[in-house]
C-alpha cells in the first residue's frame, strides 16, 4: 500500500533549541493520524515543515512520494493546511470568505463554485453564512476555516489543533465533519495536545515530547501495552 506520508528522520532547530530531533512516523490512505503531545512538544513545527512552509535542518517528508524539499510545489498541489492559529477575514460574511479562498485555488469559475458549495456543507453555519464573520464564535470560526482548508479535497489535510479552545459541543461537531471527511478518502494528519479527546477521533497516534516520537500505535495498541485507561496514561508512562 502506498504510504500518503512518510516523514523521515525530521530535524528542526531554532538557533539553540532542537524543537525536532528527527522524527519518523507515516500516514496510511484515508487514515486519521494525529500527534500529541504537551505545549512545546513539536507538533506545530513538524506539521508546518509537512506543509512545505517551514524548512528543516534534516530528514525529509514524502507525500505520495513526492519530496518537500525537492518538489514543494507538487505536494502543495494536493495538501491542505489548518494553520494553529488561523484567523478568517471579519469585515467578510462567511460565503464571501470562502468566494474570495476559492478565487485563489480554483483554475476557472465554475470551479470556484464548487468549492464554495462544498465548503458551504461542511461548515454546517446555516443561513448565518450570510453573515459578517465578526458575529461568529469561536466555534463557527473555526468551522468555517475548516471547511475552507478541506474546500478543494486535497489528498491530505493538515489541520493544527483543529479543536483547541473550543467547548465541548463545537469540538465533538469539528471531529464529526473530520471523521466525514476520512470515510470520503481524505487522509488528515491532526495535532493536539489534548489527549483524551484524540482516541474518539483518530485512527492512529504518534506521542511526541521534547521533539521526539515516543511511540506510534492505534489508541487500543497503546494503552494495551501500557496498561492505561487512556492515552493521557499512555502518555505519563512514556513521558517518564
Ligand atoms: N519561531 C520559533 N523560534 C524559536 N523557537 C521556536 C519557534 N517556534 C517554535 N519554537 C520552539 O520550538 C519548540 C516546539 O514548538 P512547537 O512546534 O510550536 O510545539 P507545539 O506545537 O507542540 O506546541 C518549543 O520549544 C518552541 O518554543
Ligand atoms: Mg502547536
Amino acid at each position: 500500500m502506498e504510504k500518503v506520508l512518510v516523514v523521515e528522520n525530521l530535524k528542526k532547530n531554532y538557533g539553540s533549541i532542537q524543537a525536532l530531533k528527527g522524527i519518523s512516523f507515516d500516514v496510511n490512505p484515508g487514515e486519521i493520524f494525529a500527534l500529541i503531545g504537551p505545549n512545546g512538544a513539536g507538533k506545530t513545527t513538524a506539521l508546518r515543515i509537512i506543509a512545505t512552509i517551514l524548512s528543516s535542518n534534516g530528514g525529509d517528508v514524502y507525500v505520495y512520494g513526492m519530496s518537500v524539499k525537492k518538489q514543494p510545489e507538487k505536494v502543495r498541489e494536493i495538501i491542505s493546511y489548518l494553520p494553529e492559529e488561523a484567523g478568517a477575514y471579519k469585515v467578510l460574511t462567511g460565503r464571501e470568505y470562502l468566494r474570495f479562498m476559492a478565487s485563489l485555488f480554483a483554475p476557472d469559475e465554475k470551479t470556484c463554485k464548487e468549492y464554495v458549495e462544498v465548503a458551504s456543507e461542511i461548515a454546517d453555519l446555516g443561513d448565518r453564512i450570510n453573515n459578517k464573520i465578526s458575529t461568529y464564535s469561536k466555534g463557527m470560526t473555526r468551522k468555517l476555516l475548516l471547511a475552507r482548508a478541506v474546500m478543494t479535497a486535497p489528498k491530505l489535510a493538515i489541520l493544527d489543533e483543529p479543536t483547541s479552545g473550543l467547548d465541548v459541543l463545537n469540538a465533538l461537531e469539528i471531529r464529526n465533519t473530520i471523521k466525514k471527511l476520512a470515510k470520503s478518502g481524505m487522509t488528515v494528519l491532526v495535532s493536539s495536545h489534548n489527549m483524551l479527546e484524540i482516541e474518539y477521533l483518530c485512527d492512529r497516534v504518534g506521542i511526541i515530547n521534547k521533539g521526539e516520537i515516543l511511540e506510534v500505535g492505534t489508541p487500543g495498541e497503546l494503552k494495551e501495552k501500557f496498561g492505561a485507561q487512556n492515552i493521557e496514561e499512555v502518555f505519563a508512562e512514556v513521558a517518564r
